[in-house]
C-alpha cells in the first residue's frame, strides 16, 4: 500500500507472495455473472459481464466489468440507472476532444456508482466497411481522429479510478463471420490504418487493458497474435497493462499465452487447470505466467482500483442528462440548409406536421453489449414491459414531438407514424414545415445489408417532401445513408443515436439556441457500389458463429476461416474516394453551420514539430464553433492517398471575430510505415498542409520540403 513505490514495484512485491493457484485466479474470468448462479467465486462481484476472483489475502480486488460504449451496460436488469450518451459515432463527430474526456469520465463515474471497476468501452476499430453493425460504436473511418478522440474518452474513464480499456484490437471492422474471419491485410496498411488507431489510443490515453478481437488477422486469431499483441502492441508501443480476449475469443494457453494473451473471458476453458498443468510441464514457462500476473497487478495499482476501492453511490441523472445533451449539440450534423430552412422562426411557423420514426415517444439507441437500458424500459413497448433484450431495437424515452412543442408553444404540432407515405404526405402538406425522422437500427452482432434506410423510408421522405417544399429531415443512423431524395427537402440533420436527452438536443438545434458544429467522421457515399468492397463479405455458412456453449476443443479449431481481403489496402474512407476520384454524396469532414466561416494567412514552420498557423474568422451573424481541418498531402515518392487528416483544432467564435490558431502536427502523422526498416519514416520531398472546414474544401495551402 505504499503509494510512493510504482505500480510495477507494488506488483512485483504482491507477486513474490502468490502461489500458482492464485496466480492462476488472476489469468480468467468466472463467467458472466449476470446469468448465473451464484458461487463462491463470483459472489463478491456486481453481476456485470465479467468478473475476474480478487486475492483476499493479499488486499488484491476482484476486477468488476460491465461493457461501456457509451454509458453503463444492462443496468435495469439489476435496478440501476445509467446514463446513455449519444453513440461514440456521434461524439467523433463533435471533433471535441473535452468532450470525449468528459464522455468518458461520465462513464468512469457512473461505473464506479454501480459498482463496477472496469469498463469495457472504448471501441476503436476504423470504419473501412460502413456496414459494419457497430460502426456506432466507433470513432469513424480516420485514424488520427478515432484515435485522439478514444484516448481522450479512455483518460476520462481512468480519472475515475476505474480500469480503462481499448478494443477490439484488431481489424474486427465487421460482424458478419467475426469469430472466423481472416483479414489479409499488408503490413504497411495495417499500421498505418486500423493498428494507427490503436497506437495514438494505447500511447496517449494509457488505458489499463487491451480486449483483443475474435477475428483472425494473416492467419492467427487476434488473441493469439504474436505480431499483435507482443511484437507491436507490448514491444513497439511499449504497453504495459494487460490484454484479455473478447468473451469466447481465446483459442489456446501455450500458444496465446506465448503470443501475449495474459487474461481469458469470460470464462477458464484455457487459462485455469490446464495453463497450470502446462506450466508444471514446462510446456509455458514460469516466466510467462508471472508477466501475465504482473501485467494484471500492476494494471490494478496504475488504475487506482486498490487505492480507491470500489464504493458504491447513487448517479446523478441530472448531471448525465446535462453532459448527454451537450454532446449531442455538439455531434449533431447540419448536412443541408437552402435558403436557410433552420433554424425555424417560432414568429413565421404556427404549424408543424412531424412525422415518423417514433418521433413521438423516442429516440432509437445503439444495440448489442453496448445497449445501455432506458429508465422504465422501451419507449415503444407497452408499459410496464420493463426489460429490454438483446438484438432489439431499444427506443428512449426522449420525445421529439415534446421538445418541438415545447419550444413552439404557441404552434399547432401534429404527429403521423409515417407508416403510410400517402397518408404521411397529406399530413404535412399545408403545414409550415414538416421534419420527417428517419433510422437506421444497428447492433452488435450483425451488420446492416446496404447504406438504404429500412422500411420504406426513402419513399416516406420523398413522398413528405413533395407534397411540402419546406421539409426538414432528421436522421437517426450510426452509419451513413444513401439519400435518393437528396435534393427534395430543404434542410437535412444527421443526429446519430442521440443518447438520453436527444430530443432536447435537438430541439435546440432546430430552433437555433444551438448552432450546428458537428462534421461527418465518415464519408456518406452516393452508393454501396462506389465502396472499396460493393458487397459485403459473408461467411460461408458453417462458418457463421459460435452459438451456445462449445467445448474446449471446439473452441480451440474455431470455425473454418474465409478470408476478407482488405486490397484497398491504405485507401480507407476518404482516402479511396479520393484516390479513386470518386464524387461522394458528403465528405468526411463536413458540416455546415447557422453562420459561415472564412479562413486566411497560412504558414507553416518547421522545428521539432510542424506547426500550421493560420486564422479562421466567423464572416456570418451567429455565434459557433468551427473545427478547423489540417491535412497533408506527402511527397508522390511515399506513393499515399492524396492526403490525410494531420490535425484540427474546434475554434468557437462570436460573430465576426477571428482568431489565430496553431495546430501542431506529430512528425508520425506525415510519416509513412516502412516494411522494410519495420518503422515510421519521413519520406524527403515536399509536403502540402492543406487547410479547412471539410476534406473536400480546403482553401488555404501551404508547402514545406523534407530533405
Ligand atoms: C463484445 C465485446 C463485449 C463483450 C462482453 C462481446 O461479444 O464483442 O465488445 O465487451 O462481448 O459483453
Amino acid at each position: 500500500m505504499d503509494a510512493s513505490l510504482t505500480p510495477d514495484e507494488r506488483a512485483d512485491l504482491v507477486l513474490k507472495e502468490m502461489t500458482i493457484d492464485e496466480k492462476i485466479q488472476l489469468l480468467h474470468g468466472n463467467g458472466m455473472p449476470q446469468d448465473e448462479p451464484v458461487t463462491s467465486l463470483n459472489a463478491a462481484s456486481n453481476r456485470g459481464v465479467g468478473y475476474v476472483a480478487g486475492i483476499e489475502r493479499l488486499g488484491i480486488p476482484g476486477i468488476d466489468m460491465s461493457d461501456a460504449a457509451y454509458g453503463v451496460r444492462a443496468s435495469g436488469a439489476n435496478g440501476r440507472y445509467s446514463t446513455a450518451l449519444p453513440a461514440n459515432v456521434a461524439a467523433a463527430a463533435s471533433w471535441d476532444t473535452e468532450a470525449a474526456f468528459e464522455y468518458g469520465a461520465l462513464i468512469g463515474r457512473e461505473l464506479r456508482a454501480q459498482g463496477y471497476n472496469m469498463s469495457l468501452g472504448g471501441g476503436v476499430d476504423i470504419t473501412r466497411e460502413p456496414r459494419n453493425g457497430r460502426t456506432f460504436e466507433y470513432l469513424g473511418e480516420d485514424p488520427v481522429l478515432a484515435g485522439t478522440l478514444v484516448a481522450r474518452l479512455i483518460a476520462g474513464t481512468q480519472s475515475q479510478h476505474v480500469i480503462g480499456d481499448i478494443k477490439h484490437y484488431a481489424f474486427n471492422d465487421q460482424e458478419s463471420g467475426r469469430s472466423s474471419v481472416d483479414v489479409r491485410i499488408s503490413k504497411r496498411a495495417a499500421r498505418e490504418t486500423d493498428l494507427l488507431a490503436f497506437e495514438i489510443g494505447v500511447t496517449q490515453g494509457h488505458p489499463a487493458a487491451v480486449m483483443c478481437s475474435y477475428n483472425r488477422v494473416n492467419g492467427d486469431f487476434a488473441c493469439e497474435n504474436k505480431y499483435l499483441l507482443d511484437e507491436v502492441l507490448k514491444k513497439d508501443w511499449q504497453f504495459p497493462g494487460f490484454v484479455l480476449s473478447d468473451w469466447g475469443g481465446t483459442h489456446s494457453d501455450a500458444k496465446a499465452s506465448a503470443a501475449g494473451l495474459d487474461n481469458e473471458e469470460p470464462g477458464d476453458f484455457f487459462y485455469s487447470e490446464r495453463f497450470k498443468a502446462a506450466v508444471q510441464a514446462g510446456r509455458i514457462p514460469e516466466s510467462e505466467l508471472d508477466e501475465h500476473v504482473h501485467r494484471i497487478l500492476r494494471s490494478e495499482f496504475a488504475a487506482g482500483i486498490v487505492d480507491f476501492p470500489r464504493q458504491r453511490s447513487v448517479v446523478d441523472p441530472l448531471a448525465g442528462l446535462e453532459v448527454a445533451r451537450k454532446i449531442e449539440e455538439g455531434g449533431i450534423v447540419l448536412l443541408k440548409n437552402d435558403r436557410a430552412a433552420l433554424p425555424l422562426d417560432t414568429g413565421t411557423i404556427h404549424t408543424i406536421a412531424v412525422i415518423g420514426a417514433h418521433a413521438d415517444v423516442g429516440m432509437i439507441s445503439g444495440g448489442g453489449s453496448a445497449q445501455v437500458d432506458p429508465p422504465g424500459g422501451n419507449a415503444i413497448s407497452a408499459p410496464g414491459e420493463g426489460a429490454t433484450h438483446w438484438q432489439e431495437e431499444v427506443w428512449f424515452p426522449t420525445s421529439p414531438l415534446k421538445a418541438i412543442q415545447a419550444r413552439a408553444p404557441h404552434a399547432v404540432v401534429t404527429y403521423d407514424p409515417g407508416t403510410d407515405a400517402n397518408a404521411a404526405a397529406a399530413a404535412a402538406k399545408g403545414a409550415d414545415v414538416a421534419i420527417v425522422f428517419a433510422y437506421d437500427w444497428e447492433s452488435e452482432g450483425m451488420d446492416l445489408p446496404n447504406l438504404s434506410l429500412p422500411l420504406h423510408q426513402d419513399d416516406l421522405i420523398a413522398q413528405v417532401a413533395a407534397a411540402n417544399p419546406h421539409t426538414v429531415v432528421v436522421l437517426e443512423t450510426g452509419s451513413p445513408v444513401t439519400m435518393p431524395w437528396v435534393d427534395a427537402p430543404s434542410a437535412i440533420l444527421e443526429a446519430w443515436f442521440a443518447g438520453s436527452d436527444g430530443a432536447n438536443a435537438l430541439g435546440n438545434i432546430l430552433f437555433g439556441s444551438v448552432n450546428p458544429s458537428g462534421k461527418l467522421p465518415n464519408t456518406f457515399p452516393k452508393s454501396e457500389a462506389d465502396l472499396p468492397h460493393p458487397t459485403l463479405v459473408t461467411p460461408p455458412l458453417a462458418s457463421q458463429r459460435f452459438s451456445g456453449p462449445v467445448s474446449p476443443v471446439q473452441r480451440a479449431e474455431g470455425l473454418p476461416p474465409f478470408q476478407v481481403e482488405y486490397d484497398e489496402g491504405l485507401k480507407v474512407g476518404y482516402k479511396w474516394y479520393d484516390a479513386e476520384k470518386k464524387p461522394v454524396l458528403f465528405p468526411f469532414g463536413y458540416g455546415l453551420s447557422y453562420t459561415s466561416y472564412g479562413y486566411s494567412g497560412l504558414t507553416v514552420t518547421q522545428g521539432k514539430t510542424v506547426e500550421a498557423t493560420f486564422t479562421v474568422a466567423n464572416t456570418g451573424g451567429r455565434a459557433g464553433a468551427e473545427t478547423a481541418e489540417v491535412y497533408a498531402s506527402l511527397p508522390s515518392a511515399a506513393a499515399e492517398p492524396p492526403k490525410r487528416l494531420v490535425g484540427w483544432s474546434k475554434v468557437k467564435l462570436d460573430a465576426g471575430e477571428k482568431k489565430t490558431v496553431t495546430v501542431e502536427i506529430d512528425p508520425k502523422y506525415l510519416s509513412i510505415f516502412d516494411e522494410e526498416k519495420d518503422g515510421w519514416m519521413l519520406v524527403p520531398g515536399e509536403y502540402t498542409i492543406l487547410v479547412g472546414g471539410s476534406s473536400q474544401d480546403l482553401p488555404l495551402r501551404a508547402t514545406f520540403s523534407v530533405k
